[in-house]
């Protein structure tokens, strides 16, 4: 998995700065796929060959990514004051497309899709949708267009068509409401936002906007990415059971804080060390 140790995680979702994150490579004998560890990432990849010889491809070698996962609560620890904003959290939980034949290999384009969730100064959590193509800043979806809560399925299908032009679609599977969208790179004319050509990597992800390191963190409530694949510009299907796969585990202050873990050949759960026997109550859910 030489490549992705090139795979530059180049300032996701919401960081302002263009955080490198440079994974150190730590592989875990247990599962018999390759860890890595991010600071803000936890969750799982698979890595596509280019389906055409690499000189002669002008897309992405991705054409779809899709999964199913539950948005989940977050609890902060009792005594966390929360009038103080540094004690608040954001989440999400997201697929993406991206290439990894890249001129810069520290700049990685890439289009993503899905959820966040915040806690409030009540300890409540909150969800939305959004769509990113990165180096943009994240769109957030209005809850008019596309309502979500915590607790609720969502599915969520990220095309990309072009090197510049894809598709988003999101279904709530509680309420049946459907979103989808054509998105367009937001400066499609800037070489910056192309998406780069060669292997492609599809991208799992739970998120955590944890900008330095913390003595007290909130746990979440299990997350399980369901139904898995990614697609290839030929068609040809893809899922945990090609031995192209890795996992990303998350640190903060030397702690694991989001660790995934492989169900079968298209789902995996993301669980909080902390949290994972936590089931929310009736009364975490107001
Ligand atoms: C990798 O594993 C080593 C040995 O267990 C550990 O000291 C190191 O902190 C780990 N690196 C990361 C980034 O998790
Ligand atoms: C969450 O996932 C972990 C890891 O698979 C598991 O040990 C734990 O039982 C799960 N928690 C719940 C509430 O299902």
């Amino acid at each position: 998995m030489t490549h992705l140790l090139g795979f530059v995680l180049a300032c996701f979702w919401l960081l302002t700065t263009l955080a490198l994150a440079s994974p150190d490579r730590n592989v875990s004998s247990s599962v018999g796929v390759s860890k890595y560890s991010s600071s803000f990432l936890g969750g799982a990849v698979i890595n596509i060959n280019q389906p055409q010889s690499p000189g002669k491809a002008s897309v992405p070698a991705i054409r779809t990514v899709s999964a199913e996962w539950n948005v989940p609560w977050m609890k902060a620890p009792p005594d966390a004051d929360l009038s103080n904003p540094n004690n608040r959290h954001k989440m999400a939980q997201w697929v993406g497309i991206l290439g990894n034949a890249c001129d810069d290999k520290n700049w990685s384009p890439f289009l993503q899709a899905g959820t966040a969730t915040d806690i409030d100064e009540n300890g409540i959590t909150t969800a939305y949708a959004w769509v990113e193509w990165f180096p943009a800043g994240s769109h957030n979806i209005p809850s008019d267009a596309f309502t979500i809560n915590p607790g609720d399925q969502i599915r969520v299908i990220v095309n990309v068509y072009t090197r510049t032009m894809g598709h988003v679609y999101m279904m709530n599977l509680r309420t049946g409401q459907e979103y989808e969208k054509d998105v367009i790179a937001d400066s499609p004319q800037d070489p910056k936002f192309l998406i780069c050509l060669g292997s492609g990597t599809a991208q799992f992800f739970q998120e955590w906007v944890i900008a330095n390191d913390r003595a007290e963190l909130p746990v979440f409530n299990n997350v399980t990415f369901a139904n898995v694949e990614a697609v290839d510009r030929r068609g040809g299907r893809f899922d945990f059971n090609t031995e192209t796969r890795d996992y990303w585990n998350m640190v903060d202050a030397d702690r694991l804080v989001a660790v995934p873990e492989g169900i079968n050949s298209n789902s995996f759960v993301v669980y909080s060390p902390e949290g994972s026997s936590w089931t929310p109550s009736e009364g975490d859910k107001l």
